[in-house]
């Protein structure tokens, strides 16, 4: 299998393209010996996790581990939302656009969807679902998701995310986080997972390291435990309780020891600023979006995306405006970034 894969190659696709860290993949190697417990019952690791989260989430937080992002998200959402109640998010989640229904299927409920130009849901755009409440021929709004870091780059402020939780609150609603790039934000804005949510009030997250170095694996925290009464059993019907447990705990556990989640973010956000200033320097090229965290949207010419993608691969995010999206991740490094902005360079001069 080694002769189908490059190890020098890199792109800016995705950042779960990039593989696992160092750390990370020794910590499964570490947990490999002998047998365990399965399926994080009465598992010394599953209680080292338990407590490693409260330390991170607060006292009163539950963390549960499932597979994926999408399951995170979707058990999220069924935990808290009967099937005739809605969940208000941004036109552009990865909820609506990228889990292919999912979340309609297994809750039942509906997606309340609006349009947000930067990916950022505001109060005022949740007002209008209020005015549906005991109205019987509506889906009651009764789960606001946002995703920080924002699938268009952009990221929530600390208070953004107070406002959010206080309006949903005041409304009878619950607050949920897609924390896919969550450490990416977390880094950016200088502060910790708890001050991001708990504090703010998000009721749950979906915390994610996949992207930022893990090799699989997804944690579902509640902020505070009363919320996640029965989640075990909804976890298993969602075919998303893993029996092998120990191999997702003991990569978090490493994840958030001695800072790497904030180790890994950090060089890809610092990344990503530079990719981004280096790349509207080009004449002929320039940012669509601000570079908040570690995605880079950029305007290329049509003629010049093919011809780079075969270089650096990349998704092409609006066909339409000829939008790129290049995302950076824990190992992007600055001869990637130079590498990029040369041969961008040169084919933007005809070379
Ligand atoms: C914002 C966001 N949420 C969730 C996910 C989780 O996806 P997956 O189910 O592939 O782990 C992703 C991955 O692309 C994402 O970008």
């Amino acid at each position: 299998m080694k002769n189908l894969i490059s190890a020098s190659y890199k792109g800016f696709a995705s950042d779960n393209w990039s593989g696992v860290s160092p750390e990370v993949l020794q910590a499964i190697v570490d947990v490999n010996a002998g047998h365990h417990p399965a399926y994080g019952e009465n598992d010394p690791f599953m209680d080292l996790a338990t407590q490693k989260f409260r330390e991170v989430f607060g006292d009163k937080s539950r963390v549960f581990f499932v597979y994926n992002g999408t399951g995170a998200n979707v058990l999220a959402l069924q935990q808290l939302v009967r099937s005739w109640e809605g969940v208000v998010t941004p036109h552009s989640s990865h909820l609506n656009e990228d889990e292919a229904g999912a979340p309609e299927k297994f809750s039942g409920s509906k997606l309340l969807t609006v349009y947000c130009e930067d990916g950022k849901l505001k109060p005022a755009q949740i007002e209008p679902f209020i005015q549906s409440f005991g109205f019987q021929h509506h889906s009651q709004a009764k789960l606001v998701s946002i995703s920080q870091v924002t699938e268009l780059g952009t990221l929530y402020s600390l208070s953004e995310i107070k406002a959010l939780a206080d309006f949903a609150h005041s409304n009878n609603m619950y607050l949920h986080m897609d924390g896919a790039r969550i450490a990416n934000a977390a880094a950016a804005l200088g502060c910790s997972f708890k001050e991001m949510t708990t504090d703010c009030g998000v009721d749950v997250i979906s915390f994610g390291g996949t992207k930022n170095g893990l090799m699989f694996g997804e944690a579902v925290v509640f902020t505070d435990e009363k919320l996640a009464e029965g989640f075990q059993y909804n976890r298993k019907q969602g075919m998303q309780l893993a029996s092998k447990m120990r191999y997702i705990i003991a990569q978090f556990v490493t994840y958030l020891e001695n800072d790497l989640w904030k180790y890994n973010a950090l060089n890809a956000n610092q990344m990503a600023r530079l990719l981004g200033e280096k790349l509207s320097d080009l004449p002929g090229i320039s940012l669509s979006r601000p570079v908040e965290a570690n995605g880079v949207f950029a305007i290329i010419p049509k003629d010049v995306i093919p011809k780079l993608q075969k270089k650096y691969f990349f998704h092409v995010w609006d066909e339409s405006k000829n939008e790129v999206r290049l995302m950076c991740s824990f190992d992007t490094n600055l001869s990637d970034v130079e590498g990029f902005v040369s041969a961008a360079a040169k084919l933007m001069n005809g070379h």
